[in-house]
């Protein structure tokens, strides 16, 4: 029987034990996703929310922690918070059980397992959060002008991804393409990948401008990413390179010469110190060609060694390079012997290196000239003013060649410039206005001849072409150069003035260019520009250069943002690129920026007195004027505001528009001016304006007070009269009494006269002037008696006069000779 009791006991207490823990461990609750995803440099939030069995939570008994990997990055409990750069927690949240992490501008290396953990002492509970990142990977196809009828590749470039698994397919018109690998696998220093595709496509993938598209497949993408073109068929360039020296001068000239091209943008680039871009232009065959001069300093010490031209072109793969080897040349001697004035003497460098030209003459006749080639003509940038060097380059001649030189004039009337038969220096003057030079060298049997053709182009004349034709033994080549070479640039000047509306008419004149054609485009805007309409008119002048007005009109009121801007570029073959002129309203050449006058004062300053000062601005648009006055105390440097108040009125300025559209007003102060205040201060007015940098100011200059004296009491006591005069300033005063007697006339002074100065508190004065008016033998006399008190001060134009009467013992007070009343007894 006990055995039975105790199981039963022991069952009991079992169940009781399970109860028990049952209840502490549902005291707290976790909860938190296993998973959570982001992109990358995004902000994210790692959820983990937690709940207690009888809430409110109490803090005391609560601390939060969260890891990554092993590592604690924040920690949270009733002494606070300690946490790292980028992650946040809401602790409003924490008390309600919110205890989410978040995580802002996430990184590759933020991948990993989070952990977050609650302790409600006593229990404690955690949950892990696998954080993975994505990057969304760049497709760019690089889209290559493809050569008709031929096999080419095709490069897929995927950037910034993440995961390092991506799938690259090839679509043409839609449907997979099979030839295409995988380039090498590559991690950018963020963490994330790059890696390249490859395609090679068949002459019959590319017929027909088939579109082709490169698709991207990755994890963190939904449906695939792709990037493609529909292809386009183009002609590569042809280039050569020629090298010439210059009589006279140190500097050596390379022409790197890009020809048959298509389509238009071609890149020439020289790897060595610089480089010289000269305009495209467009030749018989349809094909571009462009040249690219560059010169060689010897001075600057780079003068041995391989230059390279590289030529970049949308049809090639890899840019076409062609290099030459500079040597220093020590024959100059011989160049500096011919030295003609005007001419430029081009000596030919390049060295064509290979088989001999006996052999090919041998064994093919027919190659015989192939590689006779003559360059485009090419004009010289290195002169300065208006002359030109022309000149073209012939080389591997198995004969020396000859060259003929012709200019086409306006009149169709051909002239041709031989050059000399004779051997020697090769080189000739013909005419005063063209010169010819020709350098010959020989390597190997085989010649090579740069001729320059110098000359001042007169725009009258010579408006067609030049030609440049070698003939080497017996075949010849002609190279033809239109006259646009004429190239003359535009001289600017700019005109603003307003319109009755109040626009802003912008004139920008271009005078004695050429040729005509010209693009004038106008902008404006703060920041970014916005395209402006323009209307322009040509004129041609004598000389047949050209002049041409734009004008432009702009909203007048867009000048009250400082940063406002106009622009206007031009587009002329004379110049490398576009020409830009930038205006805004605080530029010096703004023609309406205001102008101040000085400051009116008053002609005295008054004590207690209004005071008022005036300050006229004019000439100025658009009407956004600012004015303020400041104020300084005497001997101070420190400057005030001004602001309306009992002491000061500012009265609102009218602003008036004026005949030429600009705006004036007078702006003023209003003080209830104080002697000790005022006494020495000064007032500043400031002119804030769009077109002003610094806002203008005018002052005052240091101020000074005048009070004028006012009779404030007379009063009598006995034989005196006693008078007050108050409020004047300076203390300066003199008070003088006269009297008479019987009639108003033989006046003495009287000298028994007391004053008494008080200062005021506001710095002014105070005077009691007490006249003994009566003497004892006064006193015998029965007559009447007059008095007159004479008050001076500098406020006083003239003296201030007071007269009394004293009749039968009383003072009475005169004006104009009548009796007013008896003076109060004091
Ligand atoms: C927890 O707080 C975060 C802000 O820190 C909030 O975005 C989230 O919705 C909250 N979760 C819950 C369950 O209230
Ligand atoms: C995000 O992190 C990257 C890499 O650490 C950094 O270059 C970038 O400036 C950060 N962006 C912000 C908004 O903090
Ligand atoms: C992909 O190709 C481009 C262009 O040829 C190259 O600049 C880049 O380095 C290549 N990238 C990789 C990852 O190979
Ligand atoms: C220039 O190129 C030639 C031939 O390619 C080479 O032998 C020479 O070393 C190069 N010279 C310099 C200075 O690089």
């Amino acid at each position: 029987m006990e055995y039975c009791v105790t199981g039963k006991v022991l069952g009991f207490l079992y169940f009781f034990l399970l109860l028990l823990l049952q209840q502490q461990c549902s005291a707290l609750e976790v909860t938190a996703p296993s998973s959570q995803s982001s992109l990358i440099g995004r902000d994210v939030l790692l959820p983990c929310t937690f709940r207690v069995d009888n809430p409110p939570v109490n803090p005391k008994f609560l601390a939060l922690l969260w890891h990554f990997g092993d590592k604690e990055i924040l920690r949270y409990d009733n002494k606070g918070k300690v946490s790292s750069p980028r992650l946040s927690i809401d602790e409003k949240l924490i008390l309600e059980g919110n205890a989410s992490l978040s995580l802002s501008n996430v990184t590759i290396s933020d991948r990993g397992t989070y952990r977050c953990s609650v302790i409600y002492s006593p229990n404690t509970q955690h949950k892990e959060i696998r954080l993975h990142i994505h990057a969304v990977p760049e497709v760019v196809v690089a889209k290559r002008i493809l050569l008709k009828n031929q096999g080419t590749s095709l490069q897929c470039s995927v950037t910034d991804f993440y995961p390092q698994s991506i799938t690259v397919t090839w679509l043409r018109n839609g449907k997979l393409l099979a030839n295409s690998a995988l380039g090498p696998l590559q991690r950018n220093a963020d963490g994330t990948f790059r890696q390249n595709s490859t395609l090679t496509l068949t002459p019959s993938d590319t017929l027909n401008n088939p579109e082709i598209v490169c698709q991207v497949q990755h994890e963190s993408l939904p449906t695939p990413r792709q990037d493609g073109y529909k292809v386009k068929y183009g002609v590569p360039p042809s280039v050569q390179v020629y090298s010439a020296k210059i009589n006279g001068r140190p500097e050596q000239v390379l022409v790197c010469e890009a020809s048959q091209f298509q389509p238009e943008p071609v890149q020439i680039k020289w790897i060595l110190n610089g480089k010289i871009a000269e305009d495209p232009r467009k030749s018989k065959d349809g094909g571009y060609k462009k040249g690219s001069y560059y010169l060689i300093n010897p001075t600057s010490g780079s003068q041995e060694g391989n230059i390279s031209c590289v030529v970049e072109h949308e049809t090639l793969l890899h840019p076409i390079t062609e290099t030459l080897q500079l040597r220093q040349e020590d024959d100059g001697a011989k160049y500096s012997a011919g030295n003609i004035a005007g001419a430029i003497f081009l000596t030919m460098l390049l060295t064509v290196a290979g088989i001999t030209a006996g052999l090919w003459f041998l064994i093919y006749k027919k190659k015989y000239f192939q590689r006779f080639r003559v360059s485009h003509i090419h004009r010289s940038q290195m002169l300065d003013g208006e002359k030109v060097t022309l000149y073209c380059v012939a080389s591997d001649c198995p004969k020396d060649p000859h060259v003929i030189w012709t200019v086409e004039e306006n009149d169709r009337k051909k002239m041709t410039e031989n050059e000399s038969q004779a051997e020697g220096e090769g080189n000739m003057l013909l005419g005063q206005e063209f010169s010819v030079r020709t350098d010959r060298t020989e390597t190997d049997g085989r010649h090579n001849v740069t001729s320059s053709l110098s000359f001042t182009p007169d725009l009258l004349k010579h408006k067609k072409s030049v030609f440049c034709k070698f003939v080497c033994d017996g075949r010849a080549k002609e190279e033809k150069l239109d006259c646009s070479f004429i190239l003359l640039k535009p001289k600017d000047s700019m005109k603003f003035s307003l319109s009755e509306s109040g626009e802003v008419l912008s004139c920008l004149t271009l005078r004695e260019f050429y040729p005509r054609d010209i693009q004038i485009r106008w902008s404006c805007g703060v920041g970014h520009y916005q395209q402006l309409e323009s209307n322009e008119t040509f004129t041609l002048n004598p000389n047949c250069t050209f002049n041409t007005e734009s004008k432009c009109i702009v909203p007048g009121h867009l000048f009250k943002d400082p940063g406002f801007k106009v622009r206007v570029t031009w587009n002329h073959q004379s110049n490398d690129g576009e020409e830009p002129r930038e205006f805004s309203a605080t530029d010096p050449e703004f023609p309406w920026h205001p102008q101040m006058g000085e400051i009116i004062n008053p002609d005295t300053l008054i004590h207690s007195k209004e005071g008022k000062f005036q300050c006229k601005i004019w000439g100025y648009f658009p009407d956004a004027l600012e004015v303020k006055w400041l104020r300084r105390e005497a001997g101070g440097q420190e400057l005030f505001s001004v602001c309306p108040s009992e002491k000061y009125k500012i009265p609102e300025m009218e602003q008036k528009r004026e005949a030429d559209g600009t705006f004036s007003c007078t702006v003023s102060l209003i003080v209830s001016v104080s002697a000790i205040t005022e006494q020495g201060a000064e007032f500043i007015c400031r002119v804030r304006h769009p077109s002003l940098g610094e806002p203008l100011e005018t002052s005052t200059g240091a101020l000074s007070v005048r009070g004028v004296p006012v009779v404030t009491n007379i009063t009598q006591k006995d034989r005196q009269i006693i008078m007050e005069i108050d409020q004047f300033y300076p203390q300066n005063i003199e008070i003088t009494w006269y009297k008479a007697v019987g009639k108003q006339k033989d006046y003495w002074m009287i000298s028994d006269v007391q004053n008494k100065l008080y200062p005021n508190s506001d710095d002014s004065y105070r005077l009691t002037s007490i006249c003994e008016g009566m003497d004892l033998v006064d006193k015998m006399n029965p007559s009447d008696f007059y008095f007159t008190s004479l008050v001076q001060h500098q406020t006083l134009n003239s003296p201030m006069k007071i007269e009394f009467l004293r009749e039968r013992g009383v003072y009475y007070l005169l004006s104009e000779g009548q009796k007013l009343n008896p003076l109060p007894k004091c």
